[in-house]
């Protein structure tokens, strides 16, 4: 089976909305390649995997790994790995290096990068060498210590203008779509109309090109998540409960039962 391509995702601007969820494992990315256009190994697996509390500590050897993990599990979604924080920011060329080894080693098709206008040169770099790049505009995770939280940005009409400018420069800097994160709905729509590119919203608008969401949010594995997440399951209770059942049932010697040991007569 063949996967998505960026250029193929670029295409559907305006078109039927285009599905995108995070994952982190094979056996998560084996369930969602079904359903989704758009696998994103997030950084945000610093915080919903590895219990951090920024996306911060993040490593490019952690995205790699859990890169390698989504790559074997899925075959026919476009899969991006974000470069964490650290990896990128300071020059075109770290950034080259760090994206081609993440490429490399992973197999992923296409890499994302939080940024600003400050980034368009090194997303037109990466995308002349060869590296498709998605851009990340309006609530960047990565920013959180200057921004100074997690809140929804662009309340302020100069803040607001200036992520419509991050994303037009994204998408005039050969981004093939843009993540739009934490902004009003209004807004969104804004950048939407704004941009040649993709708007894929996370706490955006339903008018944007397409969604994401953190799948172990939407999956309700979490008691506490953003306003914008829709709980579609209730992992948490569910785990909970089979793991409830499982301890008692080892206590009380019921686990293992016939149907779980081997008999050889
Ligand atoms: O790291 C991540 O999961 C993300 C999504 C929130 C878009 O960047």
């Amino acid at each position: 089976m063949r996967r998505k391509t960026a250029p193929e995702i670029t295409a559907r601007k305006g078109q039927e909305p285009i599905v995108c969820l995070t994952a982190y494992d094979a056996p998560t990315a084996e369930i969602l390649d079904e359903y989704c256009d758009l696998i994103l190994v997030g950084d945000s697996v610093g915080m919903v995997v590895h219990g951090l509390t920024t996306t911060v500590g993040v490593t490019l050897d952690m995205m790699i790994l859990h890169g390698q993990a989504v790559m074997r599990g899925s075959k026919s979604a476009l899969v991006v790995v974000d470069l964490p924080f650290g990896y990128y920011e300071d020059s075109p060329e770290r950034a080259f290096n760090s994206a081609a080894r993440v490429m490399r080693e992973t197999g992923c098709q296409a890499i994302k990068i939080e940024s600003g206008t400050y980034a368009a040169e090194t997303i037109a770099y990466l995308v002349e060498r060869g590296i498709p790049v998605m851009s990340h505009v309006g609530l960047r995770p990565q920013s959180m210590n200057v921004l100074g939280g997690f809140r929804a940005r662009g309340r302020n009409p100069k803040v607001a203008e200036e992520i419509v400018e991050n994303a037009k420069a994204a998408a005039d800097a050969g981004s093939f779509a843009v993540v739009v994160e934490g902004v009003s709905a209004e807004l969104a729509d804004k950048v939407t109309k704004a941009v040649s590119i993709p708007t894929i919203g996370i706490g955006a608008s339903a008018g944007c090109d397409g969604q994401i969401l953190v799948t172990p949010d939407m999956l309700g594995m979490f008691t506490r998540v953003p306003k914008f997440v829709k709980k579609y399951s209730d992992m948490q209770s569910i785990i909970r409960d089979s793991v409830e059942n499982y301890a008692n049932e080892v206590k009380n010697r019921s686990f293992p039962g016939p149907d779980n040991t081997y008999k050889f007569s």
